[in-house]
């Protein structure tokens, strides 16, 4: 631990998020008490394009920026000179998405002398595992773990052996898993965000409806989702040529059964292997219920999934981790830029 942090002082840390489609601004303390999350979301604005689009995404950014922060700081009760540092999204993300969030901590920072620290947008994600919110039962997780990150522009499986500690084990070759949920959304006319749609309409389907393909890729623990979206495609034409009637609420259930079929069984190969006794799911689709579920019923390892606000983007998650490189003494200078395709690398 940083030897300049004195003991029992509180570490109280702004985390600041933009890279995609979330403006969001957060106060932690001492990693583990929340004291203000504000999330102001643009998926509204986006729906009717299907997808982010960046240029509206960084332009809404600029319009809310400034606000979001002043009410984090405000519901935390905090004036800036009482935060330690600002922890800032780096990448990766939309670059001019990112600009947004960076200018405006280096701002701050410049200003108030406090310092900045970059985050590593998938590391925040893992570290969403590491806040309790108001869970009575909360433990954090122990190392070795696998973490299996699984969002909108990324799906990752890696061993973190200590904090801040990454051995990319294996990601996705093609789509990520967020985008087959959105993007099969699309196929079925079902609203974006796609992964919450499907999730619903898959309620009152039938997993057995289609025996949708799984990509094992076997000797690696690398994933692929393109041939299940184009599968569900071929199905969606083949149905249509025919002139049978077509339940979506069956696609979006064998096809929601076969991504979490895939997640969950290398997730827990890899935890085999690897001698892990705990398991993180995080990013946006560990928001997934059966993704959930199937992780919550089985009993081989401890499971960490965030709560629900902490699995989409937010800011909380981008304090945590810029609480763990902070204290372990890691800060940014001002001439700090973003890294739009930053990979997740190990710190220590
Ligand atoms: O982590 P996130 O908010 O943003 C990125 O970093 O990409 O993840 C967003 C992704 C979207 O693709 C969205 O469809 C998916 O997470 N998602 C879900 C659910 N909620 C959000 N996927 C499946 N089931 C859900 N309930
Ligand atoms: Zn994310």
């Amino acid at each position: 631990m940083n030897d300049r942090i004195e003991e029992n002082k509180l570490v109280r840390i702004l985390g600041i998020e933009t890279s995609c489609d979330e403006t969001a601004a957060a106060v932690l303390e001492n990693g583990a008490t929340v004291l203000s999350n504000i999330v102001a979301s643009q998926a509204n604005l986006h729906a009717r394009f299907g997808g982010v689009f960046p240029e509206v995404a960084s332009r809404e950014h600029i319009k809310t920026i400034y606000t979001v922060i002043e009410d984090a700081l405000n519901n935390a009760h905090l004036s800036i000179d009482e935060i330690d540092a600002i922890a800032v999204t780096r990448g990766p993300g939309l670059a001019g998405s990112l600009v947004v969030g960076m200018n405006m901590a280096k701002g701050l920072s410049l200003a108030s002398g406090v310092p900045l620290v970059g985050v590593n947008h998938l590391e925040g994600h893992l570290y969403s595992a590491w806040v309790p919110l108001d869970d009575p039962e909360f433990k954090a997780p122990q190392f070795p773990a696998i973490a299996l990150i699984v969002s909108g522009g990324h799906t990752s499986l890696v061993l973190m052996e200590d904090h801040l500690t990454y051995k990319q084990l294996g990601r996705t070759l093609d789509d990520a898993a967020g985008e087959a949920f959105d993007k099969v959304a699309r196929l079925l006319e079902l609203p974006y965000p796609g992964g919450p749609s499907i999730q619903k309409a898959a309620e009152s389907g039938n997993i057995h409806a289609f025996d949708f393909p799984r990509a094992w890729l076997d000797d690696s623990w690398n994933f692929s989702f393109s041939g299940l979206k184009t599968a569900v495609l071929r199905k969606l034409q083949e149905l249509h040529a025919d002139g049978r009637p077509l339940r979506i609420e069956n696609v979006a259930a064998s096809f929601q059964e076969a991504v979490v079929d895939v997640l969950f069984n290398k997730t827990m190969q890899a935890a085999r292997q690897h001698n892990a006794g705990d398991i993180i799911v995080a990013g946006g689709v560990s928001a997934n219920r059966a993704l959930r579920k199937a992780f919550q019923e089985q009993k081989e390892f401890r499971v960490h999934i965030p709560p629900l606000r902490l699995c989409t983007d937010n800011a909380v998650m981008i304090a945590a981790a810029g609480h763990y490189r902070y204290i372990n003494g890691f800060k940014d200078d001002l001439d700090m830029d973003v890294l739009p395709n930053w990979r997740l690398i190990s710190m220590q």
